[in-house]
């Protein structure tokens, strides 16, 4: 094998550091993993920066903090046998070279002290088994024993071992393997996808927090489809996300066909991942159809329906967060709330655009009217030319006529004009519901451009209401 040398990729001196350190320990070291793989994709350096050693990590790890500016602490991790320092902007994570085995209901490994072949040997995908050597004697030789830089030219993610192998050990290399192909966008190697669909079953020994993390490196990838693909491909997308997978499929009666809602839903995510990089919105988009597997019915006349599909879907939006142990927050509030209001915009543009219909939205949406705007624009799939001209179009009125009816009637973040304890006090009442009629009254108002949302309009608005009800303005 032709030596390769590649200093340029390890300029930063604590890379020498660390190889003179580990000449004095007369131990090897080499700098592994992501880091190297992302030299040669030309990507950002990665924060995270594996070091492995062919002896003791945490004694490497202490020897070269003790050197470094300012003496950082050094976190060990017994357990593991790893230690951390942070360094500048890195994490610089030490590691024995180690050889495992695994046990077969966990993702435990048993670890025993190897070679660097060992280790790499263990490793997820070629692409991430290569290493610069950082010992004086050969600073800067790639070490790569599987042609990984053959598979990144070739765009190929392979496993260094039988797949069945490497991915049983660890099955959330499964899911791994379906990240780096959508981020990377690479092809698995046939062999490597078989293993994934025989060996789907297993991630059910993964952590739910740990699926979700490459959820969402797939959800914030370019183009998110190819992921979710994969997983359906696989087998893997039932067992995850079981309410995408009730959305594939298309139905016929009586010459009557939906479309597909899975397929729909890819796109959709694909069309919203070249407008925004919010996670969350991104999610929303995943899931803004999820209620239409169950509330599907046919109907002789009018033919397919998915009635309320927005409501249930929000409903379903929190079973599923709770199941993938995924925040109940905000973040899931906003999901919900975004798959609530889905078709509002739609129903909007498919007739004439009323000032009061945009009032109502920008009413209910609240400051979230944008984001709504922007699924429902990726929404449009439609591959009917002339619709989809319409659709746009009427989107970019409802858009102009957001900004208008906000620099004028201040509905986004509404706040009554009036108050209640106003309306108490100029008909001398108690608390009582007509306060809230009254109220409530003077917001329909509004909202349908009877009266501009101002006190004194309101105000006037609210005598002629309470005089309306047999209320008379007390003379105080
Ligand atoms: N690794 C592995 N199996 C795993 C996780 C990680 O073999 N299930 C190995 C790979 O060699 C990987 C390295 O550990 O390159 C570091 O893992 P990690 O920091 O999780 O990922 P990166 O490859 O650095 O990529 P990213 O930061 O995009 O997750």
């Amino acid at each position: 094998m032709t030596q390769e040398f590649h200093k340029e990729a390890i300029r930063n001196a604590v890379f020498s550091l660390i190889g003179n350190t580990a000449d004095e320990l007369k131990i090897d070291t080499y700098v592994i993993g992501g880091f190297v793989r992302d030299f040669f994709l030309n990507r950002k350096t990665p924060k995270d920066i594996d070091i492995v050693a062919v002896g003791s990590g945490i004694e490497l790890a202490q020897k070269v903090a003790a050197q470094l500016q300012g003496k950082p602490k050094v976190s060990v991790f017994k357990n593991f046998g790893t230690a951390m320092i942070k360094h500048q902007e890195l994490e610089l994570e030490f590691v024995g070279a180690r050889k495992e085995s695994y046990n077969r209901d966990s993702r435990k490994p048993l670890v025993e002290d190897g070679s660097l072949e060992d280790d790499q040997n263990r490793r997820d995908f070629t692409i991430n088994a290569m290493a610069f050597a950082l010992n004086q004697r050969n600073f800067g030789q790639l070490l790569d024993p599987f042609n990984g830089k053959k598979d990144l030219e070739d765009k190929i993610l392979r496993t260094p071992l039988d797949p069945a192998i490497t991915y049983s050990d660890d099955p959330l290399r499964m899911m791994r393997a379906i990240r780096f192909a959508t981020q990377l966008n690479f092809n698995i190697e046939t062999q490597s996808l078989k293993a994934i669909s025989e060996h789907k079953e297993r991630i059910k020994i993964v952590s739910k927090e740990r699926i979700v993390d490459e959820l969402h490196k797939i959800i914030l990838s370019k183009k998110p489809s190819i992921g979710f693909k994969l997983m359906h491909q696989t087998g893997l997308l039932p067992i995850i996300l079981p309410e995408l997978k009730a959305l594939q499929g298309i139905e016929e009666i009586e010459g009557q066909r939906h479309k597909d809602n899975f397929w729909h839903t890819l796109e959709v995510v694909d069309n919203i991942a070249e407008n925004t990089d919010d996670l969350w919105l991104r999610w929303a988009a995943l899931l803004h159809d999820i209620g239409k597997a169950p509330t599907k019915r046919f109907h002789k006349k009018i033919g397919w329906t998915f009635h309320a599909h927005e409501f249930v879907g929000s409903k379903m939006v929190y079973k599923l967060f709770k199941r993938l142990k995924m925040p109940l927050n905000d973040k899931m509030k906003f999901v919900q709330k975004m798959v609530l209001m889905s078709s509002r915009p739609i129903v909007l543009s498919e007739e004439h655009v009323t000032d009061s219909a945009v009032r109502r939205l920008v009413f209910d949406a609240g400051d979230y009217v944008d984001d709504l705007m922007t699924l429902c624009e990726a929404d449009i799939t439609t591959k009917n030319p002339k619709k989809q001209k319409k659709y746009r179009n009427n989107f970019k009125i409802v858009r102009q006529k957001i900004v208008e009816v906000e620099e004028r009637d201040h509905i986004r973040n509404f706040q009554p004009p009036v108050t209640g304890e106003e309306i108490m006090k100029v008909f001398g009442l108690k608390p009582s519901k007509e306060i809230g009629i009254i109220k409530d009254a003077i917001k329909e108002a509004i909202l349908e451009g009877e009266i501009p949302n101002e006190h004194e309009a309101a105000y006037q608005f609210m005598l002629e209401k309470g005089k309306y009800l047999g209320l008379k303005p007390s003379t105080t």
